[in-house]
């Protein structure tokens, strides 16, 4: 039976709004919150998504739930309060995009992953990188029941097993099938910007190719406890 979950979404753009939707149409409770710069449209946003989605400050879409999602610029990561997510599973949906969020040596020089510095803005968090590899339009029209002939696969990446599980498990209950790409360093970073399956698109075996290792498989029994 499927476990309904209290989801709280920071960044009320075009992926977080999709994802609210997407969420609340799968039965869980969403709070979402963008900068708090355009309280109106926000609130403009939630009323046509439905009652179980309700619009909140950044602090208590953090507290909402146990998982959080990130759908902010990459670039402001770092104006996240901490303490609010300790604890918690965050979904982190975010790309390093460097014409909008501005160079970083670090990460062109690929000496660190744009997931690891969020993980250590949020030390309490148990951090998973998904659903940043599909556009927002392909994610809002691309899902399938299961069951159907072809599924489009969604790579996750994370170091906490049981995170991991339950970012699957919602990937699942929108229509996808979720493909483990391994830890949070080696496998986000396989997840990012430039690399092999950004934007592809691609079904869950096609993706395990892409990924190009052995990593567990969530069709064949999930891996984990
Ligand atoms: N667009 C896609 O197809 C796609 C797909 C996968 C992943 N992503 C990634 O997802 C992230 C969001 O992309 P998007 O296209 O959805 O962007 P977007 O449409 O520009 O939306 C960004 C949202 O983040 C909010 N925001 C900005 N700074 C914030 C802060 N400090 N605290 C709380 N909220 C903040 C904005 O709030 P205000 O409107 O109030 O300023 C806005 O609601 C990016 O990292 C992007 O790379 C995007």
């Amino acid at each position: 039976m499927r476990r309904l979950l209290r989801i709280g979404i920071i960044g009320a753009g075009h992926i977080g709004g999709t994802l609210a939707r997407e969420f609340a149409a799968a039965g869980h409770q969403v709070a979402i919150a963008g900068s708090g710069g355009h309280p109106r449209t926000l609130e403009r946003l939630a009323g046509t998504l439905g009652e179980r989605v309700r619009p909140v400050d950044v602090a208590e879409a953090a507290r909402f739930g146990p998982v959080a999602l990130l759908a902010i610029p990459f670039g402001r990561y770092a104006e996240l309060p901490t303490a609010e997510f300790t604890g918690r599973i965050v979904i982190d949906a975010t790309n390093y995009l460097p014409e909008r969020d501005g160079h970083r040596t670090d990460l062109d020089t690929g000496r660190t992953t744009s997931s690891e510095l969020v993980q250590a803005h949020l030390p309490g968090a148990r951090l998973v990188k998904a659903f940043n590899t599909m556009r927002w339009d392909h994610l809002r029209d691309f899902g399938h029941e299961a069951g159907a002939v072809e599924r489009y696969g969604i790579p996750l990446a994370g170091d906490d097993d049981h995170a991991k599980w339950t970012v699957a498990d919602l990937i699942e209950q929108l229509g996808y099938h979720p493909v483990d790409a391994g830890d949070l360093a080696g496998g986000g970073r396989r997840l990012q910007s430039g690399g092999p399956v950004f934007l592809a698109d691609l079904t869950a075996g096609e993706l395990q190719a892409a990924l190009g290792a052995p990593v567990p498989s969530f069709r064949s029994g999930h891996p984990y406890p």
